[in-house]
C-alpha cells in the first residue's frame, strides 16, 4: 500500500511520527521537512493531489482546515477533515473519501493513528451514496 503524505510546518511533528508508527506502510512524503521553517500549506495540498494518483493520501496542517480547503479545489480530490474514527469511517462509507485531513494542533497523536488505521481499512459504502458522490464535482452556473 503507497500513501501520499504531506504537511505544512505545524504538522511536520505529527507526520514524522506517523510515518514511525505505520512502517508497514510505503509512503510518498511530499513535505514539508522541518517544523522550523514556517511554509504554506496550499503548496503542499496542491502538489499533493496533483501526484496521488489512485492511491490515499494524509494532509496535516495546524488545523487540518486549510490544507483541505485547498486539496479539495481539485476535481480528483475528496479530502475529509477528521476528528475522530466516526468521522474517518463515515468519510470512507459514506463519501468515498480519498484523502484525511486533521489538525496537528487540536488532536492528539493516538486519535491520529486510529483514524489514519480506520480510513484506510474501511470500504466505500456505494449505492445511494454512489450517487450523491457523483452530484458533488457537477458545474455550477
Ligand atoms: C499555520 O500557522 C496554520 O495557519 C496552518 O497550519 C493551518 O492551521 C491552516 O489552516
Amino acid at each position: 500500500m503507497k500513501i501520499f503524505i504531506a504537511s505544512d510546518h505545524a504538522g511536520y511533528t505529527l507526520k514524522e511520527r506517523i510515518k514511525q508508527n505505520f512502517s508497514e506502510i510505503e509512503f510518498i512524503d511530499l513535505g514539508t521537512n522541518s517544523a522550523d521553517v514556517s511554509v504554506d500549506y496550499p503548496d503542499y495540498s496542491h502538489d499533493l493531489a496533483d501526484k496521488i494518483g489512485q492511491n490515499f493520501g494524509i494532509l496535516i496542517c495546524g488545523t487540518g482546515i486549510g490544507i483541505s480547503i485547498a486539496a479539495n479545489r481539485h476535481e480528483n480530490i475528496r479530502c475529509a477533515l477528521c476528528h475522530d474514527v466516526t468521522t474517518a469511517r463515515l468519510a470512507r462509507e459514506h463519501n468515498n473519501a480519498n484523502v484525511i485531513s486533521f489538525g496537528a494542533r487540536v488532536i492528539g497523536e493516538e486519535i491520529a493513528f486510529e483514524m489514519i488505521n480506520v480510513f484506510l481499512n474501511t470500504k466505500f459504502l456505494g449505492q445511494r451514496h454512489q450517487r450523491r458522490v457523483e452530484k458533488i464535482n457537477i458545474k455550477r452556473a
